[in-house]
């Protein structure tokens, strides 16, 4: 169904992505592919066709990210506004909020999720308020803000991280919002500012709803939430079609790209493998990500890791639970 209005999107993809360190040293977070393509190309997917524009708020990295969106077209009109400091997603969405709709859309670009963003639009059409917030369920509340939901879903608060006992629901922000552009102007300038601490919690007067969504929902900040994330993709069928390297053998699911190499190898499953990596004889790669150019040794074993950019394991070792960046070699057997 078409949208009912026309909407552009805000995404906020400034943070320095320190929870995936070595590797956000080189690269921003959203370019760290899960499940066939980066994170960024993930989160967008869950965008409508008919979305006006996408305008993303940038600060570190915001010149690797232009480059290789230049070089990997969105099916979008695009654009970046780049923070000369960082200003937090708050101010990053006043700096970027000039020429935006009203409402326009605001994503965190690190949410692996399957919501229906036709369906928040609505929403928010229908009930009015300053804005509306998808929401996802969680089991364990301990790590999160839960929001208090009133009548029609309406927000009455946010608690920080309660029980599961005490907490007023199990729904908490998944990272994709709808506002009416007047919010922007309550936004101070010139500092760096919460958007969700320091703003919504004011605006939540004025009336601001929850759009449950169902479906799975993963923050990808984090090693192991970053491969949780790509089983998800796997699971929900989005990770590319379900077949292994040439002369493999095996589990899958694994998404390759066509210069990957790797005769004589095993796969135990959810596992990407980047352009021209190698893989050894005997190697076993199980739960993984394997960015460009990296080298397994003959009969090493790889689980659970995420190895950057033309790093190499030796012969025979094991590499487990680790994130390693650049040309470093793994530890001896
Ligand atoms: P960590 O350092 O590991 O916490 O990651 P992060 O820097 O990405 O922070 P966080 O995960 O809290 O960020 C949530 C979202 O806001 C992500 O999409 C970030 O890219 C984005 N973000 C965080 N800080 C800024 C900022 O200063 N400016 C802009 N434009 N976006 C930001």
């Amino acid at each position: 169904m078409p949208l009912e209005r026309t909407v552009k999107a805000l995404v906020l993809v400034g943070g320095f992505g320190t929870r995936l360190r070595p590797i956000t040293y080189a690269l921003p977070k959203q370019l760290i592919p899960l499940a066939g393509k980066p994170m960024l190309y993930h989160v967008l997917d869950q965008l409508p066709a008919d979305i006006e524009e996408v305008v993303f708020a940038s600060g570190y990295k915001a010149d690797v990210l232009e480059r290789y969106l230049t070089q990997h077209p969105l099916r979008w009109p695009t654009r970046t506004v780049p923070e000369a400091t960082p200003l937090g997603t708050g101010g990053g969405m006043r700096n970027a909020g000039a020429g935006l709709s009203d409402p326009f859309l605001v994503l965190n670009s690190d949410v692996i999720a399957e919501i229906d963003v036709p369906g928040l639009i609505r929403l928010h059409a229908h009930r009015g308020g300053v804005g509306a917030l998808s929401l996802s369920e969680v089991e364990d509340t301990r790590p999160y803000g839960v929001a208090a939901l009133g009548a029609d879903d309406r927000i009455e608060r946010f608690v920080e991280k309660p029980t599961p006992e005490a907490a007023p629901s199990h729904w908490i922000n998944a990272g994709l919002s709808i506002w009416r552009k007047s919010v922007l102007e309550r936004i101070p300038e010139g500092r760096a500012v919460s958007w969700e601490t320091e703003i919504v919690p004011g605006l939540l007067s004025e009336g601001v709803f929850g759009f449950r969504c169902p479906g799975f929902w993963e923050d990808a900040g984090t090693p192991e939430r970053l491969l949780h994330s790509q089983r998800l993709l796997f699971d929900a069928g989005r990770g590319g079609p379900a077949k292994l390297p040439d002369g493999s053998r095996g589990r899958g699911p694994v998404a390759f790209a066509p210069s990957v190499r790797a005769e004589g190898a095993e796969f135990g499953g959810y596992v990407h493998l980047d352009a021209d990596v190698r893989l050894g004889a005997g190697s076993f790669v199980e739960d993984s990500i394997l960015m460009e150019g990296v080298q397994v040794g003959p009969n090493a074993h790889v689980r659970h890791a995420i190895l950057g950019p033309h790093v190499r394991v030796a012969s025979d070792a094991a590499v487990d639970g680790e994130v390693l960046a650049s040309n470093l070699d793994s530890r001896a057997p």
